[in-house]
C-alpha cells in the first residue's frame, strides 16, 4: 500500500489520509486488544494506536517485539485527537521494523545521574528535553546571523590555530612544524580588528578554546563565541549595540521557540522584560555595592561570580558593569581618558544568577600605549607585530564584544549548567563521547 512518507511535524496537513512515518520507538503499551506505540522522529512525537482485530497477526507480532529506540515505519490514518501531543494521532495498520534496538538501551524512563547521562550523551541527545534545548540554540544562532546581516555586518572567519594569545585564561597548545608553539584561539577578536579595518563592520562566530581549570556550571573548555568588531564605534556605541542585540536574541527565542521553552518549563515572564536600555554601573560603584553586601573584593580586583550574583539581586534586566581597573582586564582595552587607572570596557551580567554573558571594550588605538601593555603583560612582542601594525597604518577608533553562546542559551532556556546546551560538551574531565 503506497502512502506518502511524512514527518511528524507535518501530520496536520494529512488529517483523514493514510501516511507512513519513520521514527524511533519511545514507548509501548498494550491492553492485549489495543496497543499504543509512541514514536519520535526529531520533529515531534506521535502516538499510534493499533487494534488487534484490525491488523494482521504479523503486524501484531512485530509490535509485540518492539524495544525502546527501535527504528520503525508506522503506517495508518492520521486523525485529529485533541489530547495527543501535536493534536494528531494515527490509527495504525502497519508496523515495519527498520532497525532493531538491543533491549538493553542504556537510557531508561527513570532518573539517571548526570555523569551517566554525559557518558551516554550520544544517546541522551534523543530525549525531548535535549532536543528542545538544541532547537533553541539553533534559533539563537540563526537570530545572530539575521541581526548582523540586517545591519550590514560582514561575517568573517578567524583562524583557530594562532601564535598570538588573546586572553589571560588557560591555553591549549600544540607543536606546529618548524614554527614553534601554536595555540588554539581563545578569541577571534584580534583578527576581527584587522578585518574591521578592511571591511568596516564584521563579526566572527566560531569555537573558542580555554584550558580553564574551573569546574563551574559556566565554564567549558570549548565554547562558541560571537564577536562583532566595529570601526568608528566607541564604547558607548558598543554598549548600545549589545543591549539591542541581546534583547533581539531573547525576543526571537520567545517568538519562535515558545513550544520548546514550555517543554523546558521555562518561566518566560522574566524574559519578556528584556528590552533596551540596560543599566550601566561603574566598576567602582559595583565594588561598593558588593562590599556593602559582605564581599571582600577590593578596588583593583576582577569581580567574582559571587559578586556578580550580589549585583544581580538588585536588577531584573541585564546590567553593564563598566570601566574596570586596567590590571583586572586584557591588554588590548583602551585606557579611559577620564580615569587612566581604568579601561573602557564592560561586562554584561545576565539576570537570574547567570553572571557574565558578554565581555566588550573599546580597543587601545595608541601604538605606544598598546606596545607598552603587551610588554607589561609579558607577551611575546614578535607575535603581535601584525596587531601593532593596525595602529601604525591608519589607526582608528574601534570597539567590539564577545557573547558566549552557551551562557546565553542556558539563560534563555533556564538550564542550570551550560554543558547541557552544547551537543558534545568539552570540560576538564570530559573529552568523550
Ligand atoms: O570576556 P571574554 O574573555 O572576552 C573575550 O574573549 C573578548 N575577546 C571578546 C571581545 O571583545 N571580542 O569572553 C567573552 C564571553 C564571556 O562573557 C562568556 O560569555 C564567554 O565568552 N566565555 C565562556 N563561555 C563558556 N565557557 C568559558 N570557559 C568561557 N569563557 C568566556
Ligand atoms: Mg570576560
Amino acid at each position: 500500500m503506497t502512502s506518502p512518507i511524512v514527518r511528524i511535524s507535518e501530520l496536520g496537513r494529512y488529517a483523514g489520509q493514510r501516511v507512513t512515518v519513520r521514527a524511533w520507538v519511545t514507548r509501548v503499551r498494550s491492553s492485549g486488544k489495543v496497543a499504543f506505540l509512541v514514536v519520535r522522529d526529531g520533529t515531534g512525537v506521535l502516538q499510534a494506536v493499533l487494534q488487534k482485530t484490525a491488523v494482521s497477526p504479523e503486524t501484531w507480532a512485530t509490535f509485540g517485539a518492539l524495544t525502546l529506540e527501535t527504528a520503525v515505519a508506522v503506517g495508518g490514518e492520521v486523525r485529529a485527537e485533541a489530547r495527543a501531543p501535536g493534536g494528531y494521532e494515527m490509527g495504525a495498520d502497519a508496523v515495519e521494523l527498520l532497525g532493531a534496538s538491543d533491549p538493553d538501551y542504556p537510557i531508561q524512563p527513570k532518573e539517571h545521574g548526570i555523569d551517566f547521562l554525559l557518558d551516554h550523551r550520544h544517546l541522551w541527545l534523543r530525549s525531548p528535553r535535549q532536543a528542545a534545548i538544541l532547537r533553541v540554540r539553533h534559533e539563537v544562532e540563526q537570530a545572530i546571523h539575521d541581526f548582523f546581516y540586517a545591519r550590514d555586518f560582514v561575517r568573517t572567519d578567524s583562524p583557530i590555530l594562532t601564535a598570538a594569545i588573546g586572553e589571560r585564561s588557560g591555553l591549549f597548545s600544540t607543536e606546529y612544524f618548524d614554527e614553534g608553539t601554536a595555540y588554539l584561539a581563545q578569541t577571534g577578536q584580534l583578527y576581527g580588528e584587522a578585518l574591521a579595518a578592511a571591511l568596516g563592520r564584521v563579526y566572527t562566530f566560531g569555537p573558542t578554546f580555554r584550558a580553564e581549570k574551573s569546574k563551574t556550571r559556566r565554564h567549558l573548555t570549548e565554547f562558541w563565541m560571537i564577536e562583532p568588531e566595529m570601526a568608528w564605534c566607541d564604547q558607548d556605541d558598543n554598549m548600545r549595540l549589545q543591549e539591542e542585540f541581546v534583547s533581539y536574541l531573547v525576543g526571537r527565542a520567545l517568538e519562535r521557540r515558545g513550544e520548546e521553552l514550555k517543554l523546558l518549563e521555562r518561566d518566560t515572564a522574566p524574559l519578556e522584560k528584556i528590552t533596551p536600555p540596560f543599566v550601566r554601573l561603574d566598576y567602582g560603584d559595583a565594588v561598593e555595592l558588593v562590599r556593602r553586601k559582605g564581599s571582600e573584593t577590593v578596588w583593583g580586583e576582577d569581580l567574582g561570580a559571587p559578586d556578580e550574583a550580589k549585583i544581580m539581586e538588585e536588577y531584573e534586566k541585564p546590567v553593564f558593569v563598566r570601566n574596570y581597573p586596567k590590571e583586572a582586564k586584557a591588554f588590548y582595552m583602551k585606557e579611559n581618558p577620564a580615569d587612566p587607572r581604568t579601561v573602557l570596557c564592560s561586562d554584561l551580567l545576565a539576570p537570574e544568577g547567570r553572571g557574565e554573558i558578554v565581555g566588550g571594550s573599546q580597543r587601545e588605538d595608541d601604538y605606544d600605549k598598546l606596545r607598552a601593555r603587551i610588554v607589561e603583560e609579558g607577551l611575546p612582542l614578535d607575535a603581535y607585530g601584525w596587531y601593532l601594525d593596525l595602529r601604525k597604518y591608519g589607526t582608528f577608533v574601534h570597539s567590539g564584544f564577545g557573547l558566549g553562546l552557551e551562557r546565553t542559551v542556558a539563560w534563555i532556556c533556564g538550564v542550570e549548567h551550560i554543558r547541557e546546551v552544547i551537543p558534545f560538551p568539552r570540560m576538564m574531565e570530559r573529552l568523550r563521547p
